[in-house]
């Protein structure tokens, strides 16, 4: 399955070397996805969607077959917030959660998500 990813600190971008597969990384949202893909998202402001997320699913979503957010549990009810905006603004399933980077347990559960 493909994987977008989109990552502004790095964490994302850490669980994608963590996970040691080929990700495409969303940068201005105006990428097209190549097939039918799996997205892995930071979660933005107060569980809400990051910006360059919201533009690429607004001409991608078609395609999306689930949805994976990192977050921070500091953030209480709105952690990972970003998984349920996607899926109740453009359909899909709320996949998994992880904090910040995730530890091997996440890596573990990604990795059978992701093949
Ligand atoms: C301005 C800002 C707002 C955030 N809002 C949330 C939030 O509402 N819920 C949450 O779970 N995490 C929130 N986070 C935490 C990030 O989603 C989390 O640290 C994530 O791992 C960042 O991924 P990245 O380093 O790949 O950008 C926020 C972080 C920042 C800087």
């Amino acid at each position: 399955m493909n994987v977008y990813y989109a990552s502004r600190t790095g964490n994302v971008e850490s669980m994608i070397g963590k996970l040691g597969i080929a990700a495409t990384k969303i940068e201005s949202g105006d990428e097209v996805a190549d097939g039918d893909f799996i997205l892995i998202t930071y979660t933005d402001g107060y569980g809400d969607i990051p910006a360059e997320v919201d533009a690429f699913l607004a001409n991608n979503s078609s395609k999306l077959k689930g949805v994976i957010a990192s977050g921070d549990t500091g953030y209480g009810e709105a952690f990972c917030g970003a998984a349920k905006a996607i899926v109740e603004k453009y359909g899909s399933k709320d996949l998994y959660h992880f904090e910040n980077d995730g530890n091997d347990e996440d890596v573990n559960a990604i990795l059978k998500l992701v093949k």
